[in-house]
């Protein structure tokens, strides 16, 4: 929103929970001068919702969040965010100065390349890494669109020819953002479809290597700046906590109330990924491959809510109608008419049990935009590449 454009610090060394706490995000307009995605509900911004309009919504097994009161904290009406308000892929936006980024299937009619200067989401709510035949063979059947990483590719290079129409695509996407995080639904999907620990962790080596010659592919395509995210605590996630109410205390952990077993499921993921990415980065020097780490930010919020401006019921979504601990109800979910949003979504961390709400995000958004929780850290990279660039086009005059 404001769009004052002040280079980042070199040196940040204040705290996360202070910046959190004192200040919202500051910008660093033309660091990037595009955003595309590719993913699943965490960065949905319209997509799902287009393919399956909110009147097909009333049916079960699909998703609510083209419906009321999804929205209702920013946009002030359902978008098709999951989510109150905004996710974390908007506030990156804004802190590059960008428009909100659009969904791909409700621009996808334009063929000028003018609509989506700033970018593009490929991004559905329900995107498995994995094709979904392959979960056909497995005996795990897709309730969601029929939408994987593969189809997104598709859609992004079929793009290509009217995006990179003018310059060559490394001209084009040198100053380009590309977000990617895939995983949470293909295991989700095998959780919940009573697949065993086992039986699921021999899927992430299959998703991380999906994952990586996806980045591979983008990479070849020209593309060089590319932002990855791990997955989510899903132990701390109430619609889990629901499914896996367990009697035996040994299943949680103390200090949370999260499922240990459960976020040391998305550890597994998200350290198989980084060695992952330090594979890419040493095939790749030239490229920019960045982790975003989406689980420790969350487990600081978890650990100690109230001091990070939060509530005491984080592990309560705010929307839904299960009633405490967790209020997580798979027959009344959020944007059914059984459900109710609580007064105040700023307080809580979940907002319909399986999604954050925008303050969630926003904390998280902050820990990567200006905190330690990208790696390599993305505040260094910008100012250093602000500087390169300036240097590049000076030494190009000068030819
Ligand atoms: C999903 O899409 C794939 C490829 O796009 C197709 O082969 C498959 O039949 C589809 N499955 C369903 C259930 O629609
Ligand atoms: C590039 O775009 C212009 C205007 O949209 C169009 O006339 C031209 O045919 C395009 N060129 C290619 C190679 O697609
Ligand atoms: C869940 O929702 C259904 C349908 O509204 C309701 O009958 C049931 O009592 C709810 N369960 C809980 C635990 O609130």
């Amino acid at each position: 929103m404001a769009s004052s454009s002040s280079s980042l610090p070199t040196t940040i060394s204040f705290s996360v929970t202070f910046l959190i706490l004192l200040s919202s995000l500051k910008t660093a307009s033309g660091c990037f001068t595009s955003i595309f995605a590719l993913g699943d509900s965490l960065a949905d911004t319209g997509n799902y919702a287009t393919i399956y309009p909110p009147i097909f919504h009333l049916s079960k097994g699909t998703l609510y969040c083209g419906l009321p009161p999804y929205g209702e904290t920013y946009f002030h009406h359902p978008t098709g965010r999951c989510s109150d308000g905004r996710l974390i892929i908007d506030f990156i936006a804004e802190y590059y100065g960008l428009p909100p980024v659009p969904p791909y299937l409700r621009g996808a009619n334009h063929r000028s390349n003018s609509r989506f200067q700033a970018g593009l989401n490929f991004a559905v709510a329900g995107a498995t890494a994995l094709d979904v035949p392959f979960y056909g063979e497995k005996g795990i059947s897709s309730t969601l669109a029929n939408i994987s990483m593969s189809t997104q590719l598709r859609w992004f290079k079929g793009l290509l020819p009217s995006l990179c129409n003018s310059s060559s695509c490394s001209e084009v996407f040198k100053s380009s953002l590309f977000l990617m995080g895939f995983g949470g639904n293909d295991y989700g999907k095998a959780f919940l479809q009573g697949k065993s620990l086992e039986e699921t962790k021999s899927l992430v080596p299959l998703v991380i290597s999906a994952t990586r010659s996806a980045i591979n592919e983008l990479i070849d395509l020209g593309v060089v700046n590319i932002m990855v995210n791990g997955l989510l605590p899903d132990g701390c996630s109430p619609a889990m906590l629901t499914y896996f109410k367990s009697s035996n205390k040994e299943d949680y952990d103390t200090a949370t109330g999260c499922l240990s077993w459960l976020n040391d499921f998305s550890n597994y993921h998200n350290e198989l990924l980084q060695e992952e990415l330090n594979g890419v980065r040493a095939n790749h020097p030239d490229a920019l491959i960045l982790y975003a780490d989406y689980f420790n930010p969350l487990m600081q919020l978890f650990r100690s809510p109230e001091q990070n401006g939060f509530g005491g019921r984080s592990l309560m979504a705010c929307c839904g109608d299960g009633g405490p601990p967790y209020n997580y109800n798979f027959s009344a979910q959020c944007g059914e008419p059984a459900s109710t949003a609580c007064a105040w979504p700023s307080l809580y961390i979940s907002w319909d049990g399986i999604h954050l709400t925008e303050a969630a995000y926003r904390f998280m958004a902050k820990g990567l935009l200006e905190g330690p929780y990208t790696t390599p850290r993305i505040n260094t990279f910008c100012t250093s590449m602000k500087k390169d660039f300036g240097f590049a086009s000076a030494m190009t005059s000068q030819l």
